[in-house]
């Protein structure tokens, strides 16, 4: 689409519309902008001009025409170009044609610069400002002598022929009127450059200067093609800053734009995911290692406009940040995102998996594809990511401060925009979030139900707060109870000792019966590397509504809590003397004696564990629960 019309003959004016129509088959264009499926002698899709949940949109190819039931939008291939990108019917004409390589009969003549004249540039202008530039800067990145520094980095940093290529990279030259020398020698008018922020108006004197000078350039694209901004990066180590972007025009919105999202939408469409990156660098990385299907935000974080657009080509969106810090923010505003478009968000955060510092670092390593699509296929559900957070960050902390943060993140929701999703997904939110916090669902919707931040009533803040209850002193109630307050513990059991953990050891050891569902639960847990704290094991025990082992739990965790007076070392001893008494329980119970070997093995396990337990990869959650 971005290639030169071929040379075509052009016809009368009357002619064009006839041309273009022809050679734009309907069901072909709008398959460009979203996805669209058989059903009998029609397609079908999301309809792209309303908050379409199940596909509205039907599209036939005998008749060329498209039709929404739902909202009523309708006509044909130009009427839908125009809609869908806000064009008027000019420039649907001429996008038409020049994704069908048609050349129009001259409609009217290329600007010619006249101060004298009136009338401001046009949009069209801007465009065509864009392009010049677009070409003038891929020109320098070739000349000899200009573009010589820049090519060096493109060969340090190991970009390709290709993706010079299909990002359109360029040069800005190390000069302050490279751009204006060669626009005044087309006879361009400089206001059109201007508006597009490409060149700015000096201010003690008369004239412009160029807004980017010694760069390495990588034009922005609208998702049809079309360059409506440019981002440069330094060349020089000194300059600041590291990028220096287009200001917003009228054809440039950063928050609603996506860097490489034209090179990227039929891979996204294909894959039903869409990954986004937070680099240009990283973006075109990603296409570079055959993960075509990645885009980039431009400097800012996703956005609900970003979504939109993303939703229409696919399912999912999978964020990748480099650090955790990194991605814990883009988290907290990726939630009004999912909230206010259909669309499934995941996390994936590199440092779990490499110490590269970004995709693009990661990907030109030997097998960094490898681990790249590792970390997506780990990318762990925006839900997930946000309550095992803060699980983590209340490590150790009361259950009745954990109760309350539970409850204030599901109030959070709420402020996000929870109330205002449609009722069939709201209903599957809330049911997730039950199934997270360890909540009844009655709970969750009492308070996305009620005011903003209304005290809860006493059923809902019963639900979580369980009353005391009595549990014989055996060692397995014992172990539950400490695990319960600090899942950590768990990479405090000798790997020799992992047996005592298990339902059937705890059964044999005296476990109370209130509490089988939840050694079953625990059990699960440490298999999956999940800490079996008392925040993970009562979402567990959500997912089968069993509540006497949710109010088992809660209860035991308190005990343990009172008993050790909320302190770290008070509850290590416990539990460290707890089990030395499982152990010695074991021995009573006719399980096999530690022979001298097995103690000798015993000894190196230890050894070999580290103190702070050892790193285990986070496993997500099966889908859906
Ligand atoms: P980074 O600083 O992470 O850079 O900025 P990067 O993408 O890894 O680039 P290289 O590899 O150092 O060249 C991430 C994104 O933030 C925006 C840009 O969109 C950049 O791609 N950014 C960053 C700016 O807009 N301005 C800046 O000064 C820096
Ligand atoms: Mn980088």
């Amino acid at each position: 689409m971005t290639g030169t019309p071929s040379n075509r003959s052009a016809g009368r004016p009357g002619d064009d519309r006839e041309r273009v129509l022809e050679a734009s088959d309907i069901v072909r264009v709008i398959g460009e902008h979203l996805r669209l499926k058989g059903q009998g002698r029609e397609f079908v899709g999301l309809c792209p001009f309303h908050d379409d949940h199940k596909p509205s949109m039907r599209v036939s190819p005998a008749k060329q025409i498209f039709k929404c039931f739902s909202c009523g939008a309708g006509g044909d291939v130009f009427s839908f170009i125009q809609k869908y990108h806000k064009m008027d019917f000019r420039e649907a004409l001429e996008f038409l044609a020049e994704r069908a390589g048609i050349e129009l009969t001259k409609f009217k003549p290329a600007t010619p610069s006249n101060p004298d004249l009136p009338a401001g540039p046009t949009k069209q202008d801007l465009y065509g400002a864009a392009t010049f530039a677009t070409e003038f800067f891929q020109a320098i990145l070739r000349h000899p002598q200009h573009g010589e520094a820049a090519r060096a980095v493109v060969a340090r940093r190991g970009i390709s022929p290709a993706m010079i290529e299909r990002f359109r990279i360029g040069a800005a030259p190390d000069r302050w009127d490279g751009l204006i020398l060669a626009l005044q020698a087309k006879d361009l008018d400089v206001r059109a450059f201007a508006d597009a922020g490409l060149v700015k108006r000096r201010e003690n004197s008369e004239g412009h200067y160029d807004a980017l000078r010694h760069r390495l350039i990588f034009p922005i694209q609208d998702q049809i093609g079309r360059v409506i901004a440019f981002g440069g990066r330094k060349i020089r180590d000194e300059d600041e800053p590291k990028y220096l972007n287009s200001p917003e025009t009228r054809l440039f919105n950063k928050s609603a734009t996506l860097f490489a999202l034209h090179q990227a939408s039929r891979a996204i469409q294909a894959e039903k995911r869409a990954i986004v990156t937070e680099g240009y660098t990283d973006a075109i990385a990603c296409h570079q290692a055959g993960f075509e299907f990645a885009v980039a935000t431009l400097g800012t974080a996703l956005t609900p406009e970003h979504g939109r657009v993303l939703r229409r080509l696919c399912d999912t969106v999978v964020l990748v940040f480099d650090g955790d810090e990194a991605g814990q923010r883009a988290a907290d505003r990726a939630v009004a995102v999912f909230l206010a478009e259909a669309i499934d968000v995941k996390i994936a955060t590199l440092n779990r998996y490499t110490d590269a510092k970004d995709p693009d670092e990661l990907l030109k390593r030997e097998g960094g594809a490898e681990v790249f699509r590792q970390a997506l296929d780990g990318a762990i559900d925006l839900l997930d990511f946000r309550f095992a957070r803060l699980r983590e960050k209340l490590r150790g902390a009361g259950l009745s401060a954990l109760n309350r943060a539970v409850l204030d993140e599901i109030a959070a929701f709420k402020d996000m925009g929870l109330d205002r999703v449609e009722p069939l997904r709201k209903k599957l939110i809330e049911k997730r979030l039950a199934q997270l916090a360890g909540v009844p669902e009655s709970t969750i919707r009492e308070i996305v139900g009620a005011g903003r931040r209304a005290p809860m009533s006493g059923q809902a803040e019963a639900s979580v707060e369980a009353k005391p209850q009595d549990f014989a002193r055996t060692w397995p109630n014992e172990l539950i109870g400490c695990l319960l307050v600090d899942g950590a513990l768990v990479d405090r059991v000798p790997t020799v000792d992992r047996d005592l953990l298990t339902p059937a050891a705890m059964r044999s050891g005296g476990l109370a019966t209130a509490l089988a569902g939840v050694a079953i639960v625990i059990d699960e847990l440490i298999r999956v590397g999940e800490e079996p704290d008392v925040h993970a094991v009562l979402a567990e025990l959500a997912e089968t509504n069993d509540t006497a082992g949710q109010a088992a739990a809660s209860s035991l965790a308190y005990r343990v809590q009172e008993e050790t007076s909320h302190e770290a070392s008070k509850l290590l001893e416990y539990f460290q003397a707890t089990l030395a008494r499982a152990r010695e329980q074991r021995g009573l119970a006719g399980a096999p004696g530690e022979s001298a070997e097995s103690a000798l093995a015993r000894m190196r396990q230890q050894h070999q564990q580290s103190p702070e337990g050892v790193v285990r990869p986070r496993l997500p959650r099966p889908p859906g629960g």
